[in-house]
């Protein structure tokens, strides 16, 4: 039989070497990687904020973590998409600047209820009252669960203060007045009023004209 004196190429090594391939694969992938996400750190866009955009208030940034303790976001988006279908229902699509001072961002992706990007002014606060505590009270059909101790619950305030100060190390602009006075400025009102003042803000840097 012919021996074989076929030298194998740098190619045909690498298709023979399982793990060699592995590694070459990962570097391949890791380069494609950096391409797309390196330039993102750099484009003014993604991070500085729209014009008008203010960080929530100390009220409206415990209405925020109110929003997450209650998993808002597991029914709720906020992020209009750039389709006719969107714009048409919610108002003006999202934009990366109106998110800089979000952390973490609220986008979520799963829509049982309404995006809530663009509700913001959309009811009245005694109509966001009474939807949160049971809405079937306004809204028939309703499947969303009712929230009614929200309305017993009050806000020492205790952590409001450093909530805002930890804030201000990733960049939100938080003055030390804001600060010194957010235990103030939240003690004594209810998780309610908290979350209404959130909902009522969002989305309102951006025209809410439909
Ligand atoms: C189990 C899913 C679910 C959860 C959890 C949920 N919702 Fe809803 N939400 C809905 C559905 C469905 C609707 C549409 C019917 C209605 O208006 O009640 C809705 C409607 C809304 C609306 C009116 C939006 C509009 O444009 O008409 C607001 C505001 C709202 N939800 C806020 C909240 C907040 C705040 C929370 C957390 C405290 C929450 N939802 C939790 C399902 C949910």
């Amino acid at each position: 039989m012919a021996q074989d004196t076929h030298v194998p190429t740098g190619h045909e090594k690498v298709e023979r070497n399982i793990g060699l391939m592995a590694i070459l694969i990962i570097v391949v992938v890791a380069f494609g990687g950096l391409a797309e996400i390196v330039p993102l750190f750099f484009i003014k866009d993604t991070t500085e904020p729209v014009a008008g955009l203010k960080p929530l208030t100390a009220l409206q940034l415990e209405g925020r973590d109110i929003y997450v303790r209650e998993g808002c976001y597991t029914c709720h988006s906020q992020m209009v998409r750039p389709f006719r279908a969107e714009t048409e229902r919610y108002g003006h699509y999202s934009v990366a600047g109106e998110f800089v001072y979000d952390h973490p961002f609220q986008w979520g992706s799963k829509r049982t209820g309404p995006d809530l990007a663009r509700v913001g002014g959309r009811y009245s606060d005694d109509w966001q009252r009474v939807h949160l505590i049971n809405p079937r009270d306004v809204v028939p059909e309703s499947n969303m669960p009712g929230f009614p101790w929200l309305a017993r619950n009050l806000l020492d305030g205790d952590l409001t203060g450093r909530k805002l100060a930890a804030l201000r190390t990733l960049g939100v602009p938080y003055s030390d007045a804001d600060i010194a006075g957010a235990k103030a400025a939240v003690a004594g009102r209810s998780e309610l009023d908290a979350l209404v003042a959130y909902l009522q803000n969002l989305g309102t840097v951006i025209s809410n004209k439909r």
